[in-house]
């Protein structure tokens, strides 16, 4: 299992570049089950959820070209014989977003059967919504052995309320109900870019979606649909998290090719915080001065401060003047980074969905161990800026949705590596 050792006390310094949105990839991925022709993604992030979502679409029977060279951000996904309409549970236990291919299966093929994904380690995070939807939508649903099996002749349009805002899950229904029979109204619906992003390749593909990234969407269900060719979107969690990076170490950082219209939230925080930030086309500049103020923060759906960045600012609180009250709304359990943080010497209080964080307070370089993805990106940050060296383990939490962070932070003047198992197991012959 890969360790990152880090030595803390460098800023950054200079141009790090954002790669393509896991979290759009994922479902534009999973949209290529709905056509026979090809489909061509751009920008396409080189991280390991995606490597096991091609897997997954292999294992149904989709081919999958990857580009190489300059072009090896390109994915093209063709899914013109699907023969096994299942994603197994050993895909979905390491990835819970492979219950995207849930609609899309239903949808073109008429049957899916998904392993139920189980919780995981930021809390229980049921498909509930999802399946819901898919009866609302005319599937006839079963669950056996720990998996749900979707049924439909031709799905047939209908009204889908969410009684809680789900990204996945309106993406997942989107996907479903471009094929139906008539009109879908869903209301409710997550408004993340994501979400708009998948609508955007969707009607490049010849569906009739109005409304994606309002809480209102309407599709008009078509026929078929054709192959297309779409840019996935710059991951704003990955830019967010390198201005953090860039403030916290006292760096002059650019974040370049992100959408800083996406980071409306954080950076409207971060500025509360006292951080110097300017933003100028597809890129956001930090400039960390410090002293950090203090500043309470809650998470909520887009256009709110996102979920997926409250771990990497409370490391930011750590190193602020005063007290701020972190409240979590959407997952019941993503505090398992503040127990580490606390360990390299921060002074943090979990009480239910809020954390008290009283700063400033030295951090010190400390082994410390990934729980999640986004856990792991707030120890390196405070690694970064504690005294001494820290030993991350459990690195195959960043793998899953920082490309190659290592080598950008390297690249602005970070000290981090990577090493391998210290001790490799004999081959069993010797
Ligand atoms: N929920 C239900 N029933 C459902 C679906 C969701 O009760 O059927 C609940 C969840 O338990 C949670 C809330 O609704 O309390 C919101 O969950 P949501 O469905 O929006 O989460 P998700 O779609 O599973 C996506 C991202 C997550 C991100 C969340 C929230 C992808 C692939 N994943 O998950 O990203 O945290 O939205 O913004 O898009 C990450 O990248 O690290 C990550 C976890």
């Amino acid at each position: 299992m890969d360790k990152f050792v880090i030595r803390g006390g460098n800023p950054l310094v200079g141009t790090i570049r954002v790669s393509g949105a896991k979290n759009a990839a994922l479902p534009a991925m999973a949209a290529s089950i709905l056509t026979e022709e090809p489909v061509i993604l751009e920008n396409i992030p080189d991280v390991r959820d995606i490597e096991t979502e091609r897997r997954l679409l292999v294992s149904m029977g989709a081919e999958v070209e990857l580009g190489y060279g300059r072009a090896h951000h390109r994915t093209t996904l063709c899914c013109r014989k699907l023969v096994n309409p299942e994603a197994a549970y050993e895909l979905v236990k390491t990835m819970r977003a492979s219950t995207l291919v849930l609609g899309p299966l239903v949808a073109r093929m008429g049957r899916a059967r998904v392993s139920l994904p189980g919780g995981c380690a930021i809390g229980a995070r049921p498909i509930d919504l999802h399946i819901k939807g898919l009866e609302a939508l005319g599937a006839r649903i079963t669950q056996d052995h720990g998996y749900i099996e979707a049924s439909a002749e031709r799905l047939k349009g209908g009204s889908i309320f969410f009684d809680k805002i789900t990204v996945t899950g309106t993406e997942d229904l989107m996907m479903a109900a471009v094929l139906a029979e008539g009109e879908t109204v869903m209301e409710n619906c997550a408004c993340e870019p994501e979400v708009s992003d998948l609508a955007a390749l969707l009607n490049k593909m010849g569906a009739r979606i109005q409304g994606a990234g309002t809480p209102t969407i309407r599709i008009q269900g078509v026929d078929k649909l054709h192959g297309a060719r779409h840019r996935i979107i710059p991951d704003r969690i990955e830019a967010g998290t390198f201005v953090i990076a860039g403030a916290l170490t006292g760096g002059d950082l650019m974040v370049a090719h992100c959408e800083p219209a996406h980071l409306g939230a954080l950076l409207e925080k971060l500025q509360q915080c006292g951080v110097n930030i300017r933003t100028n086309g597809d890129s956001v500049r930090v400039i960390g001065e410090g002293p950090f103020a203090a500043c309470d923060m809650a998470t909520q759906e887009f256009p709110g401060f996102p979920t997926d960045m409250q771990a990497q600012y409370m490391a930011l609180a750590t190193q602020a003047e005063g007290i701020s009250i972190i409240t979590e709304n959407i997952f019941e359990n993503r505090f398992m980074h503040a127990q580490e943080l606390v360990r390299m010497g921060a002074n943090i209080r979990v009480e239910g969905p809020r954390a008290i964080v009283r700063g400033k307070t030295p951090l010190s370089g400390a082994a410390v161990q990934c729980s999640d993805l986004r856990a792991s990106a707030s120890l390196v940050i405070a690694a970064l800026v504690a005294d001494g060296e820290t030993i991350l383990d459990r690195v195959y939490h960043i793998d899953r949705g920082y490309e190659r962070i290592e080598e950008k932070l390297r690249s602005v003047g970070a000290q981090i590596r990577r090493i391998g198992e210290m001790f490799p197991r004999r081959a069993a012959a010797s």
